[in-house]
């Protein structure tokens, strides 16, 4: 396994590849590595020759007072994980790499932006945007990976690409989540024992919009009641939104004609976090019976 720390090195790497007919497949992520990650990087392995997983905390995407000091960095831990997992590339770079001096260029992706983690994270997909942005532009891989844990992040990164016309496939990769049902994050790791049982809130409230649905409800007022009594509750949990939403355009839907996502963000307190909460979301793309005859899960 190879680790390069520069753009000029990362491009070598890939413009061989296709050079000699390989496909190359990326996977960015900002290290901390998981189950979850991992279930991207075998997705890119069955699908390509030269697998690369980049490794950046990206400063663009943290907002001033959240937790970009205290984000998990486990450089050599996920060094590990990534030979172990058959990866052919980590590109780890320095910020300076990725942002040269003086760097004034941003994605903004306009209205995918705007609700969900956009409504608090106001400056979060811009920083998201152009990373991603410029490894699709550094790397040129064929196809790229992204979980839909970060449902919306995915929706983003699908328009950023038709939008500025980039020549690569987005391949969207189902949620992995802990033996009890918790959507795997790097963030778990600040979640006390107290807090981490809570935490499974949030997927009891989507397995009880999901049993609604099968029960033949449909009206979105009253998914999202059984969601805010579920997530209630957990006494410390607060809830930043919870919302049904059309899958593609992520527009507010009030009944459910068709598949919908209901997606979720829930703030717990974290004494060992920085800013002394984790916030955690995941989500749920729910379908009445007819549309699950049409598009089987
Ligand atoms: P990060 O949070 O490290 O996640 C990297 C990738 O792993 C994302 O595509 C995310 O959706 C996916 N992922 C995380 N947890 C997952 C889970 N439990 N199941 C499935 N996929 C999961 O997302 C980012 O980094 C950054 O915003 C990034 C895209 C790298 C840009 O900086």
């Amino acid at each position: 396994m190879e680790i390069v720390r520069t753009v000029q090195a990362l491009r070598a790497q890939s413009e061989d590849a296709r050079a000699t007919g390989r496909r190359v497949a990326l996977v960015p992520t900002m290290g901390a590595l998981h189950d979850g990650h991992l279930a991207l990087v075998a997705l890119a392995r069955q699908r390509a020759e030269l697998v690369i997983v980049s490794i950046f905390v990206n400063p663009t995407q943290f907002g001033p007072s959240e937790d970009l000091a205290s984000y998990p960095r486990t450089l050599d831990a996920d060094l590990a994980r990534c030979r172990a997992a058959g990866v052919d590339v980590v590109f780890a770079p320095a910020a300076a790499a990725l942002y040269p001096d003086g760097a004034q260029t941003f994605v903004e992706v306009a209205e995918l932006a705007k609700p969900l983690c956009g409504g608090s994270r106001p400056h979060f997909f811009r920083g998201v945007a152009t990373v991603v942005a410029k490894l699709l532009v550094a790397v040129h891989p064929h196809l790229a990976v992204f979980g839909e844990k970060d449902f919306q992040q995915l929706q983003v990164v699908r328009r950023l690409v038709r939008d500025l016309l980039l020549d690569v496939e987005i391949v969207g990769a189902p949620i992995v989540r802990e033996p009890d049902g918790l959507a795997m994050s790097s963030r778990n790791v600040h979640l006390d024992p107290a807090m981490r049982r809570e935490a499974l809130a949030l997927v009891r409230a989507l397995d009880a919009a999901e049993a609604a649905v099968v029960a033949g409800e449909r009206e979105a007022a009253v998914l999202l009641e059984t969601v805010r009594k579920e997530i209630g509750r957990a006494p410390h949990a607060t809830i930043d939104y919870a919302d049904l939403r059309d899958p593609e355009t992520l527009a507010e839907r009030a009944t459910l004609d068709g598949p919908a996502l209901l997606a979720l963000a829930v703030r717990f307190p974290a004494p060992r976090a920085a800013s002394g909460e984790v916030r955690l979301i995941d989500n749920r793309v729910l379908r009445c019976q007819h549309d699950a005859e049409d598009h089987p899960r």
